[in-house]
């Protein structure tokens, strides 16, 4: 594994993630200030801190030995989402029998660095566990039902929202549910089964739905948005909506702010669930900076919408990141490389959130 020698010297030493943070962007040749200086960077974390949002990462415990993932873990960010640990397969792997170590893992990693949790994900269509494959209607309503009074019973008061449905709707113009076991089997009324389930195993947790491509306004960012409109006139619960935002470089979409504005409006929390922005790799200088501005549109974004909560992205490090085995060719998604180094994207998300030079104070003559 090839180490880049700056990085891998000032691991060895101990240094906090901004001293990464300053080594490697100096590295890209931008100039940055030294830490200790009146420009030195704050954290991401204390930078959303100030501003009232949350700054969030997928976070898989067994990465947290390695030092360098732990440092940026621990300093950059206020929230942490499981990035598989509470997903159907890994909690309930046989009927109602529950494991719940690495969803543990994870929220006793959070608590250790008062970190808010969030939840992902209660019902999914994808990573279901073998034994719901060939249930029928209504044994799949009650497995998917007690599945999550046991998994948000167990995790009650523990988390600040959860991700109840993802993923529910269809790809491209048509505006329908995906064609999914728990839609063919249990029909339209799944979504809402699962989101009074949820409530009533955890009133103090905001209920979400989560869904990608959803982020402009189109067929199926709309679909979800009637939905809420409907649960809403309805009495369903429903607290909020999830954009995952797993974008490709020069494309954000021009109607976000208006999109989940639109949302907002309705009465429902908003938040940048899984945010990444890939390119084809290599990376390269250009294609850098192209995505550093992208993330800072993003982050823009959500600022500007009251109600958004904040902003998570789908992983630290490149090293460990899902996009080049879901997309061979593409990756350099996230704000840090594969060797931890912080790409200009994370420059610009500190800037968006508030960074910049620190006034000089000026002398009285
Ligand atoms: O746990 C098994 C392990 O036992 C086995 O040895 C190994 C061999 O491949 O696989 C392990 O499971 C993998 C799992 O991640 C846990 O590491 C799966 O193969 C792998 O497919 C799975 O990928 C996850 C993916 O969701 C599943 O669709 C990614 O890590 C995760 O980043 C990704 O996250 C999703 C969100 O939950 C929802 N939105 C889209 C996002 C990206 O796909």
């Amino acid at each position: 594994m090839r180490i880049h020698h700056l990085t891998r010297r000032r691991a060895r030493s101990g240094l906090l993630a901004g001293l990464l943070a300053a080594a490697s962007v100096l590295a890209l040749g931008v100039t940055v200030a030294q830490p200790g200086t009146a420009e030195a960077a704050a954290s991401l974390k204390s930078l959303a801190d100030a501003k009232g949002r949350d700054i969030g990462f997928a976070l898989d415990p067994n990465r947290l030995p390695e030092g360098p993932y732990k440092q940026i873990a621990d300093a950059e960010f206020n929230l942490v989402v499981a990035e598989n640990a509470m997903k159907w397969d890994a909690t309930e792997p046989n009927p109602n029998q529950f494991t719940f170590g690495q969803g543990d893992a994870v929220v006793n990693y959070a608590a250790s660095g008062g970190k808010k949790v969030y939840g992902h994900t209660l019902v999914w269509h994808n990573q279901m566990p073998n034994w719901t494959a060939n249930l029928s209607g209504p044994d799949l309503l009650a497995a998917m039902k007690n599945h999550i009074a046991k998994v948000a019973g167990h995790f009650k008061g523990k988390i600040v929202a959860w991700d109840v449905v993802n993923e529910a709707f269809a790809d491209g113009g048509s505006g329908g549910r995906r064609d999914s076991i728990l839609q063919q089997r249990i029909g339209n009324s799944w979504i809402e089964e699962a989101f009074r389930a949820a409530r009533a195993a955890d009133p103090g947790a905001k209920l979400c739905i989560n869904d990608y491509s959803t982020d402009g306004i189109n067929a199926k960012s709309t679909a979800i948005y009637n939905l809420v409109r409907d649960f809403k006139a309805r009495g369903v619960p429903i607290d909020c909506v999830g954009f995952q935002a797993h974008l490709i470089i020069g494309q954000v979409p021009g109607d976000m702010q208006a999109n989940l504005q639109r949302f907002a409006d309705l009465g429902v929390d908003v938040r940048v669930t899984e945010l990444d922005i890939r390119m084809s790799t290599p990376a390269n200088a250009t294609k850098l900076a192209t995505q550093a501005a992208d993330y800072k549109k993003v982050v823009n974004v959500c600022l500007a919408v009251a109600r958004c909560a904040g902003v998570t992205v789908w992983g630290i490090t490149d090293k460990y990141s899902w996009i080049p085995g879901v997309f061979p060719g593409e990756g350099a998604a996230l704000i840090w490389d594969e060797n931890y180094a912080p790409k200009p994207a994370y420059q610009a998300v500190a800037d968006a959130l508030g960074s910049g030079p620190t006034p000089v104070p000026t002398t009285p003559v």
